[in-house]
Order: C-alpha cells, then structure tokens, then sequence
C-alpha cells in the first residue's frame, strides 16, 4: 500500500490547525535525511506562552546540566556549560507543550512506525560564552532515545549573536551545517545518527531540548519517563 494515501492529518488534533502541513515536512525531512530544520514553525501561540514561562522562571529553576553522575561534573563542564529545568505538564504551558510533541509522536509513528513511546524535555539557558561540544544525544545500542527535538525562544537572533546549532552527516563531516536560534525554529535529528555542537553566543540563548524514547520497560521494571 502506498503510505501516502493514508490520511493521519487528524492525530494533529483540533488545537493545532496549522500543524499537520509541518508535521508532513518533518516525516518527509526524518524519511530522508535524518534530520529536519524549521525556521517559524511552532505555533505562535504556543511559542509565545513557553516564552512567557521561560521569563517568569527564576533563575534558581535552573540546574547546571551534568552528563551521568556528579562526580564527572569537573569532567562535564568541559563538555558543556549550560542550565537546564526540566519540564512537566504540571503548568497549562508545559501541558500545552506535551500534548503537542505527543500529536507529534503520533504523526511520525504512523508515518515512520518510529514506535516512539515517551517524551522528555527541558528548557536550556546558554549564558554569553557557554558551550556544548560536539557530541551524540544517545549511543548505538545503550539508550532508548531515538529523536531529538530542539526548539528556539530567542525573538530578535542577529547573526553577530552566534551560537548557532551545528549538525554533521556523520562522524567524518567537519563541516556541518548551522542552525540559527531564532523563535520558533524546530530542529529534530535522529538522535544516534548525528553528532551536533552549540558554539558560545554572545547573548543568552534559550532553547528547549527533548527526545523521543523507546518503550524499553520489561517484567517488573518500569522504565522511567528520564
Ligand atoms: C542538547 C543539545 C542543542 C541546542 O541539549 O543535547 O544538543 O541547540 N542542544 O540547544
Ligand atoms: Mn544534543
């Protein structure tokens, strides 16, 4: 059967409207290449309470993000230097930014048959100079996250600001291509498939970061949602 006779534009739901034309290009762009850039693509109005929930945080909301254990935290701050506040549905914002990654999970596994179970996000705050070096989001056969979501709340990005996003093809590409941190841009990637870096911007930079997982739970053992 010919996957493009199947019309799955209804698990966008009602609120989104505008989403299925976007969630078709990023199956399309993942179908492909692997990976999907998207300048404007979050709805606006979504965009702008994330937004507005980002400023009313304070600042000790956020923890300085470590990779594994506390103890490589000395090892970690090589690696990257940004802050990052996990979110929850437990605000209409962030039940609002769920359940859109949710109709979008739904779309790409009717699609792709992706199988995505779960997703996890936080918000990230890049102080003027902080960094993450190039890296992968999950290892071939040791993790469940699959796709990584990556989406921008800085209105007013000027390319003197820097800090862009750069995705490489592979482990050989030196290259990359960069991604502005505009608002509203949405950037997703097959999360074992290519390795990205965040280069220092020369103003805060916030983004929110997540990850389509797997379903990895087994007997007894629940797998948890981080
Ligand atoms: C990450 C990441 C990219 C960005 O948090 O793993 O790669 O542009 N973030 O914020
Ligand atoms: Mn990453």
């Amino acid at each position: 059967m010919n996957d493009a006779l199947i019309d799955v534009s209804y698990l966008a739901g009602p609120r989104f409207g505008e989403t299925p034309a976007l969630f078709e290009k990023i199956a399309q762009d993942i179908g492909e290449q692997g990976y999907s850039i998207n300048p404007n693509a979050l709805p606006p109005e979504l965009a702008q309470s994330l937004y507005q929930q980002l400023q009313q945080m304070p600042q000790a909301e956020f923890d300085s993000a470590g990779i594994g254990r506390q103890v490589d935290h000395m090892l970690n701050s090589f690696v990257r230097t940004d802050e990052i506040c996990w979110i929850d549905g437990s605000s209409e914002t962030g039940a609002r930014w769920l359940e859109w990654t949710s109709a979008l999970r739904r779309f790409l596994n009717a699609r792709l048959l992706l199988g995505l179970f779960s997703f996890e996000s936080h918000y990230a705050h890049y102080a003027p100079g902080d960094f993450y070096k190039r890296h992968f989001d999950a290892f071939k056969g040791e993790s469940n996250r699959v796709l990584s979501l990556v989406i921008y709340l800085n209105p007013g990005w000027l390319p003197d600001d820097s800090g862009e996003l750069v995705i490489y093809r592979d482990e050989l590409d030196m290259e990359g291509t960069k991604v502005t941190p505009s608002f509203g841009t949405l950037v997703a990637f097959l999360s074992e498939e290519f390795p990205h870096e965040v280069l220092p911007a020369a103003r805060d930079r916030y983004s929110i970061a997540g990850w389509y997982r797997l379903n990895t739970s087994h007997g007894q053992k629940v797998d948890p949602p981080r």
